[in-house]
C-alpha cells in the first residue's frame, strides 16, 4: 500500500467572504498534495471554515441573522471558492457538524482525564477578531492610548468563570519538542518568536466561555462552550474521523503538515502540541507558517477598499494562471504583493510567451510536418544529450527536492530554466528549416523537444493542474505515466511506435490582457 501522506490548511472564519489570503492558503496547500500524490502518496488533504466564536456570532446579530443559518451561507462560499480553484481537499469540514462536535468532546475529557482541566474565573484581555487572550504585556498602545493587541486589533476587559487548560505544565515538553524537532516549525523566522514566546513562560490557558452559546458544549459542564481555537485546531483530527482512532486516523495521523499563515503559528506551535501531549496523541511533523499577501503592498482591509474577490480574479485571469502567478512569485514563508499587472506580466512571460509558445511551435510542426505522428529519435547529437540532461535533472531531481522543502516558487524557477533551455534549442535547431535539408534531423529535434515537453507538463501537474492535464492528454500521454517516479522512463518510445496521431493543437496559455475600464485593477 502507498505511504500516506497527511496536509491542511487553516480553517476560515467565515465571517466575511474569502479572500484572496484565503485563495493563497487553499492554492500552495492543493500544489503540495498534488505533489505527494504524484509521488506515489496516499493523500488526506483536510480544509474547512471554524464557525464558532464570538466573532460569528456578533457578525450575525450585525447581520439580523441566526447565527446558524449565516454560517450555513457564508460556509458555502468557502467550499465555492475551493471548488472553482480546483483545490483537491478530501474533507471541507465544517465546525458545526454534530462529528466535529464530538471529537472536541473527545479530545476534552482525554484533557481533563489527564488532570489538566480546572475551572476559575478569569480577568484578562480578549480580542474577538483575533479570537485570542493576551497579557498585559503584549498590548500595544494605539490612537488615543487604547490598547491594541500585537496584531493591532481591539481588546477588551473580560471577566468570567471559565475552565483552564494547565498550559505552565508543558513548558519544558514544548520546548525540548523544539530543541529535538528543529523541523517542527517553519521557516525559521518564525521558530525563533516561538521560543522567545515560551521561554518568556506560559500561563495557563482559559478554554471556555460563558457569556455565549454558541460553539461545542463543555462535556459536564452544560453552561460551557470551549475556546474557538481548542475545537477549531480539532479539526485537524475530525477531519479523518477522530474520535473514531481506527480507520483513517490510525493511518494518517499525524499529519505531516499544517500549512497555515504567519499570525495564527501561536496556536498552532504552542497550544495545539500542549492539547495533544495532555490528551496522549502524537504531534503533527511540521506547521509551516507562510506570509502574508499584501495588495499592491499594502495590507488588505474592508476600510482601505482594496479585499479582493478571489472567485473575481480567477473569472478575470484564469485559474491556472492565478495559481502559478502566487506560487511563482511569492517565495513561501515570506509575504508577497500582488497587483493585476504583475500578474498579467508574470503570466504572459512564462506561460504564455514561453512554456505555451514553445509546446504550441512543436506539437504544430509534428502535426504538419510528420502528418501528426510522433516522429521516432535516429541518432543523438550533443546538444540533444545536453538538453535531455538539464530537464531530466531538473524535473526528475530540482524540482521534487523543491517541493518536498514547500520551496515552490524554486521548483517553478527550475522549472523556467528548462523551459528556456527548451526554447534556446528550437531556436538554434530551427526544426521549420530541416523539412527540405534534413527531415531526418527535423524530427530527432521534434521528438527531442516532445519528450522535454510532456516532461515539463508532468513537473506543473500540482501548480497548473488544467493546463497541464489538456497538454499531456493533446500528446498522448498515457495517464498511468503521470507521475514522478515515470517522469524520466522510457514511456515514450511506445508512444512513438504507435498509431497516435495529435489533433490540430489548441493554445492553451492565453496572453492576458489589462482590463483598461477598471484601470488594471479588479
Ligand atoms: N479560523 C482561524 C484558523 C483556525 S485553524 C485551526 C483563522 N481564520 S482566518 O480566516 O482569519 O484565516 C485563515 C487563514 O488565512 C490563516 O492561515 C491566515 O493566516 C490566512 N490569511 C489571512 N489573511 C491572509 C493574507 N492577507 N495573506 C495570506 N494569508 C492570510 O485564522
Amino acid at each position: 500500500m502507498s505511504e500516506p501522506f497527511y496536509i491542511t490548511t487553516a480553517i476560515a472564519y467565515p465571517n466575511g467572504k474569502p479572500h484572496i489570503g484565503h485563495a493563497y492558503e487553499a492554492i500552495a496547500t492543493d500544489a503540495i498534495a498534488r505533489f505527494q500524490r504524484l509521488q506515489g502518496r496516499d493523500v488526506r488533504f483536510v480544509t474547512g471554515t471554524d464557525e464558532h466564536g464570538l466573532k460569528m456570532v456578533q457578525t450575525a446579530r450585525a447581520a439580523g441573522r441566526e447565527t446558524l443559518e449565516f454560517a450555513d451561507e457564508m460556509s458555502s462560499y468557502f467550499r465555492d471558492m475551493c471548488d472553482k480553484l480546483n483545490i483537491s481537499y478530501t474533507a471541507f469540514m465544517r465546525t458545526s457538524e454534530e462529528r466535529h462536535h464530538q471529537a472536541s468532546q473527545a479530545l476534552w475529557t482525554a484533557m481533563q482525564e489527564r488532570g489538566d482541566l480546572y475551572l476559575d474565573r478569569y480577568e484578562g484581555w480578549y480580542s474577538v477578531r483575533d479570537e485570542a487572550f493576551y497579557d498585559e504585556s503584549e498590548l500595544v498602545e494605539g490612537e488615543g492610548g487604547v490598547k491594541l493587541s500585537p496584531q493591532g486589533t481591539p481588546v477588551e476587559w473580560t471577566v468570567e468563570e471559565t475552565w483552564f487548560f494547565r498550559l505552565s505544565r508543558y513548558q519544558d515538553a514544548l520546548l525540548e519538542l523544539y530543541a529535538q524537532n528543529p523541523e517542527f516549525i517553519q521557516p525559521e523566522s518564525r521558530r525563533n518568536e516561538v521560543l522567545r514566546f515560551v521561554e518568556g513562560g506560559l500561563r495557563d490557558l482559559s478554554v471556555s466561555r460563558t457569556s455565549f452559546d454558541w460553539g461545542v458544549k463543555v462535556p459536564g459542564s452544560p453552561d460551557h462552550v470551549m475556546y474557538v481555537w481548542v475545537d477549531a485546531l480539532t479539526t485537524y483530527m475530525s477531519g479523518i474521523g477522530y474520535p473514531d482512532t481506527s480507520g483513517d486516523f490510525a493511518r494518517f495521523w499525524p499529519a505531516d503538515v499544517h500549512i497555515i499563515g504567519k499570525d495564527i503559528v501561536r496556536f498552532h506551535a504552542v497550544y495545539w502540541p500542549a492539547f495533544l501531549m495532555s490528551a496522549g496523541l502524537p504531534l503533527p511533523k511540521r506547521v509551516f507558517g507562510h506570509g502574508f499577501l499584501l495588495s499592491r503592498g499594502e495590507k488588505m482591509s474592508k476600510s482601505l477598499g482594496n479585499v479582493v474577490d478571489p472567485m473575481e480574479l480567477a473569472d478575470l485571469f484564469g485559474v491556472d494562471a492565478l495559481r502559478y502567478f502566487f506560487l511563482r512569485e511569492v517565495s513561501f514563508g515570506q509575504d508577497g504583493s500582488y497587483s493585476a499587472e504583475a500578474i498579467v506580466t508574470r503570466v504572459n512571460a512564462d506561460l504564455a510567451n514561453s512554456f505555451g509558445n514553445l509546446a504550441q511551435r512543436t506539437l504544430s510542426l509534428i502535426f504538419k510536418n510528420c502528418d501528426a505522428y510522433l516522429p521516432a529519435i535516429r541518432g543523438h547529437a550533443d546538444e540533444d544529450a545536453a538538453l535531455f540532461q538539464l530537464v531530466g535533472s531538473v524535473v526528475a531531481t530540482e524540482i521534487p527536492a523543491h517541493f518536498e522543502n514547500l520551496a515552490m516558487s524554486q521548483a517553478l524557477e527550475s522549472w523556467m530554466k528548462a523551459v528556456f533551455a527548451c526554447n534556446a534549442y528550437i531556436d538554434a535547431q530551427a526544426p521549420w528549416a530541416l523539412k527540405k535539408t534534413d527531415p531526418e534531423r527535423m524530427e530527432t529535434v521534434l521528438a527531442t523537444l516532445f519528450i522535454c515537453i510532456a516532461q515539463l507538463a508532468m513537473a506543473a501537474l500540482p501548480i497548473i493542474p488544467e493546463a497541464a492535464t489538456k497538454l499531456l492528454d493533446q500528446m498522448g500521454v498515457p495517464e498511468s505515466v503521470r507521475n514522478f517516479a515515470q517522469i524520466g522512463s522510457h514511456w515514450y518510445s511506445p508512444l512513438a511506435e504507435s498509431d497516435f496521431r495529435i489533433e490540430q493543437p489548441k493554445g492553451l496559455f492565453p496572453r492576458l490582457e489589462l482590463d483598461l475600464e477598471s484601470g488594471g485593477n479588479p
